[in-house]
């Protein structure tokens, strides 16, 4: 018996009458009920605004919330809490990244280099902002296997590179970029680099500082914490140059009908009241993924991919996109001659899900000559029994009699 599954109530719940087959985790991961038993407790024990107010439950909500933003600094190898800026989301701490950078840096005829194989959310922040300053946006291509273009990847790069922005592991073949080497080469074209670990962190220990990024962002849903929650990690030397983005309480010591001085990193960047709720929910899944180890999640979620990927390379109906050096997360494919949201629906039919489309990354579907595909995505807390599910319907929507894997 898988040892996680009973920590995840959702798994127990029915769909179309049949047991639920998650396996749309790149989407967002199922919720630990240490992660709700903690937001629960917040509401019920502490629920109050941080750095407001000096009664007793404020102060221990902004303790609370400083633990968190340690801990995590922590999870990832930050040299200090303060490289840890509280966002909603990948979405929106790469938007912030990018917002800020480009304001406080770019100069007119410098480049920003993104690749074909990024979520629309590390792409668009980047080409549809730089062109304000008069910069230039080039996209990285992927090569046959789906890996990046490392080639092409050498020969963007010039004393002109202001910022690689680049994902760790695609949400959508699953490949994983070698992005210690893209780092490495960035640096010496004196460049620096984003890295989008949205998808990354169930599969590799992240350690920025080994890793040497100039920002690292993700998501806390992803993980097992609350939608509406994540982190942009910035290198201290260039957050405390960088610009604020969103203007408002709490990112000011001072201010005059003249003057505005602005509070130390990272508070200059978290306008508002944060997701305070959200916020200790994301620390409880980061202790989760501690407590579990990213190795055991890794392990177990790189066998049911190769299992799924098995299975799916067996029909010669099936179409597997990219076959890249290493795969992790998920795995996408197309059926002949039927569309990507048709197998979804037949799969729900059956109480499998799993995500259909071109999931946020329409170059990289291009790149294929496609629309959309089909994603599957498994978790630590799926089972061999629940990819056989999913194999034994497959076979359904296939029409096939032989038996595609054994
Ligand atoms: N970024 C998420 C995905 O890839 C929503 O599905």
């Amino acid at each position: 018996m898988n040892p996680y599954r009973k920590d995840f109530p959702i798994l127990d719940a029915a769909v179309k009458g049949r047991p639920l087959v998650y396996l749309d985790n790149a989407a967002t991961m199922q919720m630990p009920k240490q992660v709700m038993e903690a937001m629960m407790n917040q509401q019920s024990c502490f629920h109050s605004n941080v750095h407001r107010g000096i009664h007793s439950l404020s102060e221990l909500s902004t303790r609370r919330m400083e633990e968190a933003r340690e801990h995590i600094a922590g999870f990832i190898g930050a040299e200090s809490a303060s490289e840890i800026i509280f966002t909603s989301g990948t979405t929106a701490g790469i938007n912030m990244a990018a917002r800020s950078f480009i304001d406080t840096f770019l100069q007119p005829g410098e480049e920003i280099i993104s690749t074909q194989m990024e979520h629309h959310s590390n792409y668009l922040p980047w080409r549809e902002t730089s062109p304000e300053k008069q910069g230039v946006f080039l996209s990285c291509p992927i090569d046959r296997n789906g890996d990046l273009d490392m080639d092409a990847f050498s020969s963007l790069l010039s004393p002109r590179t202001l910022i690689v922005a680049v994902t760790y592991v695609s949400n959508v073949t699953g490949a994983v970029n070698p992005v210690k080497e893209i780092i490495k080469k960035a640096h010496i074209a004196g460049a620096a680099v984003l890295l989008d670990c949205a998808q990354a962190m169930r599969h590799e220990k992240i350690d920025v500082r080994d890793l040497d990024c100039d920002f690292c962002v993700f998501s806390g849903h992803k993980i097992g914490g609350p939608t509406g929650t994540g982190i942009l990690y910035g290198k201290s030397e260039m957050l405390e140059l960088m610009k604020p983005v969103l203007y408002g309480g709490g990112t000011v010591r001072e201010v005059t009908d003249r003057v505005t001085a602005y509070e130390d990193v990272p508070y200059r960047f978290e306008a508002g009241t944060p997701n305070i709720t959200g916020i200790i929910g994301l620390d409880a899944a980061v202790s989760y993924l501690e407590n579990t180890g990213i190795e055991n999640i890794s392990e177990t979620e790189k066998e049911l991919l190769s299992l799924t990927e098995e299975i799916l390379a067996a029909s010669d109906r099936v179409n597997i996109l990219g076959k890249p050096k290493e795969r992790a997360g998920a795995i996408s494919f197309t059926v002949d001659g039927l569309g990507s949201f048709d197998v979804a629906k037949l799969l729900d039919t059956q109480g499998i899900a799993v995500r259909s489309g071109h999931h946020c990354a329409m170059p990289l579907h291009q790149a294929y000559g496609i629309d959309g595909s089909v994603r599957i995505s498994p978790a630590f807390y799926n089972t061999p029994e629940e990819i056989g599910q999913f194999e034994t319907t497959m076979k359904r929507i296939l029409g096939m009699q032989c038996t595609m894997h054994n």
